[in-house]
């Protein structure tokens, strides 16, 4: 079945989320439920907040594009695993394979850095509420953007050369539904020690972001915490609920995947790879909406101006 020769023509086989047939299709169903609806969710949060003026500020110009790299995040990686599903097969191209390779690291950089952006902009908002214009300018969101989309493309960069650059041969099976580094370098045959420190390094600026992270928490709860009255508290809850609520599913489930030993794939794992890959960007729009007013209304509004024929 497999093409056992050193050719440039590598294929690699996808073996997917489980090796049972009945959890494939369990998991098959999953996803062909959840891409669409990660994509329809996370474009309204953007269509919504581009059209109402009363969210145009920091706060919510982040979530939209946490909402956009949420879209293609998914469609990186789900697409994909739906289609071969579909037709049977387990084969992507070896570029196909570096490709997703590159997207997964770059996005889920910048989704973290702009979660990180988020927290800082809430603990501004709260520890310094009379600079807050000041210090989140619309320049400071530009650069806070740009930023983490240029740390995400630059610490996927030299992963995905360094793996490309190796040589392959023999098993040529990832045992996963999509290609990870660590499945990746476990296919090589050549010397990958330096690979495996870089992949470290990787990890490292993906922490990053997590400490920026608590930092601003620690801030937002002593300042809430030194004059406690429940106004405060509550106020502090309500803008930072769900952003909270976002960070704990975001990085619960990559601690689930990267603290797992290399070498064993469990169902367990499928699941935490499942929820990282698909679940989190499903609930991001969820968890912004359901206790948020404003956006609601938003939401409403576009409806509304969708299906009146008159512009307003
Ligand atoms: C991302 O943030 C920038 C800076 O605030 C903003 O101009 C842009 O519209 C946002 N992107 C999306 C998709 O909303």
């Amino acid at each position: 079945m497999r093409d056992e020769n050193q050719s440039s023509v590598l294929d690699i086989f996808l073996l997917g989320v489980s090796s049972h047939q009945e959890q494939e299709d369990f998991f098959f169903i999953l996803f062909l439920f959840i891409y669409p609806i990660t994509l329809i969710g996370n474009l309204l949060i953007i269509l919504a907040i581009r059209s109402d003026i009363r969210l145009h500020n920091p706060m919510y110009f982040l979530l939209a594009n946490l909402s956009f790299v949420d879209i293609v995040f998914s469609s990186v990686t789900i697409p994909k695993g739906l289609a071969n599903h579909l037709l049977g097969t387990r084969a992507i191209s070896f570029g196909g394979c570096l490709t997703q390779m590159y997207f997964m690291i770059a996005l889920a950089n910048t989704d973290s850095y702009i979660l990180a952006a988020m927290a800082y902009d809430r603990a501004v908002a709260i520890t310094r509420p009379l600079h807050y214009a000041t210090i989140m300018s619309p320049w400071t969101c530009v650069l806070l953007v740009t930023g983490s989309w240029v740390v995400g493309n630059a610490s996927a960069f030299p992963h995905t050369l360094l793996t490309a650059s190796l040589s392959y041969c023999g098993n040529q099976e990832v045992a996963n539904f999509y290609c990870d580094t660590a499945s990746l370098l476990k296919l090589s045959c050549s010397d990958i020690h330096f690979n495996v420190k870089v992949m470290y390094l990787g990890v490292g600026v993906f922490s990053v972001p997590l400490l920026c992270i608590i930092i601003s928490y620690v801030q937002v709860f002593s300042t809430v915490l030194r004059v406690p009255s429940t106004k405060r508290v509550l106020k502090a809850f309500s803008t930072c609920g769900s952003h909270l609520t976002v960070v704990s599913l975001y990085y619960g489930t990559v601690m689930g995947m990267y603290f797992r030993p290399l070498t064993s794939y469990s169902l367990k794992d499928a699941v935490i790879t499942v929820m990282y890959i698909a679940v989190t960007p499903v609930l991001n729009p969820f968890i912004y909406t359901l206790r948020n007013r404003v956006m609601k209304a938003a939401l409403e509004k576009l409806f509304s101006k969708r299906t009146s024929s008159h512009p307003i």
